[in-house]
């Protein structure tokens, strides 16, 4: 795993493969935000934080008619994407500076947002390029205080690489309450719809839980840290893993994963 600088900060590099093992637990959020955006006749969108172009395929499904654009800050990711749809086009840029020129009708943005911080400011300028009747469809991962979470800072506090982990924490900022985003977003608005899903994933024992994170929420961990020490650090968050996840008598693991879905419409 390599590890991009990125002005002062340090980020990850991201593994379309790794993230795709999962693809239809990942991808079927994208789709449950979809199907709450309105409006049959869009013609222009970015699917801001398209990854390997999953949530952009379901927009070209939707909207065949549409000029639709994917943007992600990791290069390995447009790649891929781009693989996946070569009619679709693709674009490298980074949320907090990106300016999409024109108006679009829709911004969707699953499972990317709680990697960019500051929403307070971050909200009304995405919502300031949607066209007047467009809507901004955003979903992101509720689980900083679920176990998998919970523990990855835990094993994070070994002695072993404790300076190095220090900043890792702080590369995915907590998100809002619902009520903070509907108070951010109603003034820009004429309707904010917001909802919370926990889904519940068969996983393939513990292991599971490591390979899902291992393309996410570990990597801001496991890219600060060396071969040996990546299998270390694995143990330990294994370890207390154990405590929190019981393995069904046919190995699986039920994950729950809870999410917040916002769709604001202006
Ligand atoms: C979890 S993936 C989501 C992929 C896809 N949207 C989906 O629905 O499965 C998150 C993506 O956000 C991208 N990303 C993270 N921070 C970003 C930023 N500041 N600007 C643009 N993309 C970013 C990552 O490179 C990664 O591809």
């Amino acid at each position: 795993m390599v590890i991009v600088k990125v002005g002062m900060k340090m980020r990850a590099e991201w593994s379309p493969a790794q993230y795709l093992k999962f693809e239809d637990h990942r991808t079927r959020p994208a789709a449950d935000l979809l199907s709450r955006v309105p409006g049959a006749d869009i013609l222009s969108a970015v699917d801001i934080g398209c990854g390997p172009g999953n949530s952009t395929e379901l927009l070209t499904t939707r909207f065949p008619e549409a000029h639709i654009v994917g943007m992600d800050s990791s290069g390995n990711m447009i790649e891929a994407a781009r693989q996946r749809l070569p009619a679709a086009e693709f674009e490298t840029g980074d949320i907090e500076t990106w300016d999409p020129r024109t108006p679009q009708q829709l911004l969707f943005a699953n499972a990317v947002l709680q990697w960019v911080p500051n929403h307070q400011r971050l909200f009304p300028r995405l919502m300031s390029f949607v066209a007047d009747g467009g809507s901004l469809a955003v979903q992101m991962p509720d689980n900083l205080d679920e176990p998998t979470h919970v523990s990855m800072r835990q094993a994070a506090s070994d002695a072993r690489w404790q300076e190095r982990l220090a900043l890792a924490d702080s590369e995915r900022a907590a998100i809002e309450t619902a009520a903070t985003y509907y108070e951010i977003l109603k003034p820009h608005c004429r309707r904010v719809d917001i909802w919370r899903t926990t889904y519940f994933h068969p996983l393939q024992g513990l292991e599971g839980i490591v390979e899902w994170f291992k393309s996410t929420g570990l990597l801001p961990y496991l890219s600060r840290l060396d071969r040996h020490e990546k299998e270390s650090y694995l143990a330990v968050y294994r370890g207390l893993l154990a405590e929190h996840y019981a393995e069904a008598p046919d190995g699986t693991v039920l994950l729950p994963f809870p999410r917040l879905f916002i769709v604001a419409t202006k």
